[in-house]
C-alpha cells in the first residue's frame, strides 16, 4: 500500500509518500481501507520530534481516519466488511490501510460524507472526554473554549451550545471570531486585543466560567484560574504556550477549583473504548440530528500531505484539515 511515512523528524518536507507493507489485523482489530484522514496538532509535534511520546521512526503518522472495513481480525463482532466507519487510531492513518481496534470504530454518521467523517473521531473523543466525562459540563454552565477556531475548538463550541451551556471562545483573527459566534459562542474574545478574564467576568455578572477547555498551558494557567467560577474546572489539553508553571494553590483552593490535564492518544485501550462508547451514545445523535457538524476548512490530496502540514502551521484554518486518500 501507499503511505506517507516519516523517515526522520523535521519540517513538512520530511513527509514522504512511499510503498510500505500492508498491515494485518491482530485479534480484536479490523483493517480499514482508508478513505480520508485528518490533521491534528499532535501530528505537527510528532513530525517535529517535540511530542511527549516520540513517533517510532520510520513511521506513519495520523491518528484518525474514515473508510471501509476491509477485513476482520479474530474475535471481532458487530462489524462487517464494507461498513462505512471513522476511527480513532494511535498512528498509521496517513495510509491506504490501517489496523484499528474494533472498539475505536464509529459508524459514519448518516448525514456526513465519508471524506468529511475523517474529521470527527479525535475532536469528538477529546471533547467528550474533557467536557462531558471529566468536567461534567451541564446545561446553564458557563464554558470558555480557548482556540475556538481550531479543529477541537469548533467542535467544543458546538457541543457546549448543544448541551445548553453559555459558551465563550477565544480566537486570534476577525474571521475566526466571527466563526466562533456562528458556531454558538455567545461572545467571541480576541486574545490579541482583549483580556478574556475581564470579558468572561463582565458577561457573567462577575461569576466566571464553570469549565475552561484550555489548549495553551503554562502562560494561561494563572488567568484561567482567575476566570473560573466557584467549583470551576479547567481541562488542559494542550501546552501551546509552555510546559512549566507554578500552580497558585491558594487561589485555586479559594474557589475549590480543579485542574485536569489529559491526553487521549496514550491512554490504554480500555479507556479509549469507554470514550468512543461515550461519543457514540452522547454525541453521535447530536451529529446525526444536525446539532453538531464537522467544520472542515480544506481537503488536500494524498500527495499534498506536506502542503497540508504547511497550511496547518500557518494557522489560518478554521476547523479541521482533511486529506483525501482514496480519491487521489
Ligand atoms: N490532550 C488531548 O487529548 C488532545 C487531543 C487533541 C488535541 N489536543 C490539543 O488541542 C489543541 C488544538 O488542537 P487542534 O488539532 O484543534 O489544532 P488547531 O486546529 O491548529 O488549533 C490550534 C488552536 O490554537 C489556537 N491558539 C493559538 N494561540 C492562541 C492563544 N494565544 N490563545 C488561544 N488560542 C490560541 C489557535 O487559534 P488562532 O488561530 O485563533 O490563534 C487554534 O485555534 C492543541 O494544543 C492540541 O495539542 C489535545
Amino acid at each position: 500500500m501507499r503511505a506517507v511515512i516519516l523517515p526522520h523528524t523535521g519540517g513538512p518536507e520530511a513527509l514522504v509518500l512511499a510503498e510500505v507493507p500492508d498491515p494485518s489485523p491482530a485479534a480484536g482489530e479490523v483493517i480499514v481501507d482508508v478513505h480520508a484522514t485528518a490533521l491534528n496538532f499532535a501530528d505537527l509535534l510528532q513530525r517535529r520530534g517535540t511530542y511527549g511520546t516520540p513517533a517510532a521512526l520510520p513511521g506513519i503518522l495520523g491518528i484518525e481516519c474514515s473508510g471501509l472495513v476491509a477485513s476482520l481480525g479474530d474475535g471481532v463482532e458487530g462489524w462487517a466488511v464494507g461498513d462505512e466507519v471513522c476511527a480513532l487510531v494511535s498512528g498509521g492513518a496517513y495510509a491506504e490501510r490501517v489496523a484499528v481496534p474494533a472498539t475505536q470504530l464509529l459508524r459514519r454518521p448518516l448525514n456526513v460524507d465519508l471524506t468529511i467523517a475523517a474529521a470527527l473521531p479525535e475532536a469528538a473523543c477529546t471533547v467528550w472526554s474533557n467536557l462531558i466525562d471529566i468536567s461534567g459540563l451541564a446545561a446553564d454552565d458557563v464554558l470558555l473554549v480557548h482556540g475556538g477556531g481550531g479543529g477541537i475548538g469548533t467542535f467544543a463550541i458546538q457541543t457546549g451550545r448543544s448541551i445548553g451551556s453559555r459558551v465563550f471562545a477565544t480566537a486570534g483573527s476577525a474571521e475566526k471570531l466571527q466563526r466562533c459566534v456562528e458556531l454558538g459562542s455567545e461572545r467571541a474574545i480576541s486574545y490579541r486585543h482583549e483580556d478574556f478574564v475581564a470579558v468572561v467576568k463582565d458577561e457573567t455578572g462577575g461569576y466566571g466560567a464553570d469549565v475552561i477547555l484550555d489548549n495553551m498551558g503554562a502562560a494561561y494557567l494563572g488567568r484561567n484560574i482567575d476566570a473560573l467560577a466557584p467549583d470551576g474546572r479547567i481541562a488542559m489539553i494542550g501546552l501551546q504556550s509552555g510546559r512549566d508553571a507554578e500552580i497558585p494553590l491558594g487561589r485555586m483552593m479559594a474557589k475549590r477549583s480543579s485542574l485536569f490535564t489529559t491526553s487521549l492518544r496514550d491512554r490504554p485501550l480500555a479507556a479509549k473504548a469507554r470514550i468512543v462508547e461515550g461519543v457514540r451514545r452522547d454525541l453521535w445523535p447530536r451529529i446525526e440530528g444536525g446539532d453538531i457538524l464537522p467544520v472542515v476548512d480544506r481537503i488536500f490530496p494524498f500527495a499534498g500531505m506536506a502542503a497540508a502540514h504547511r497550511y496547518m502551521e500557518d494557522g489560518k484554518h478554521v476547523g479541521k484539515i482533511v486529506v483525501s486518500i482514496r480519491e487521489s
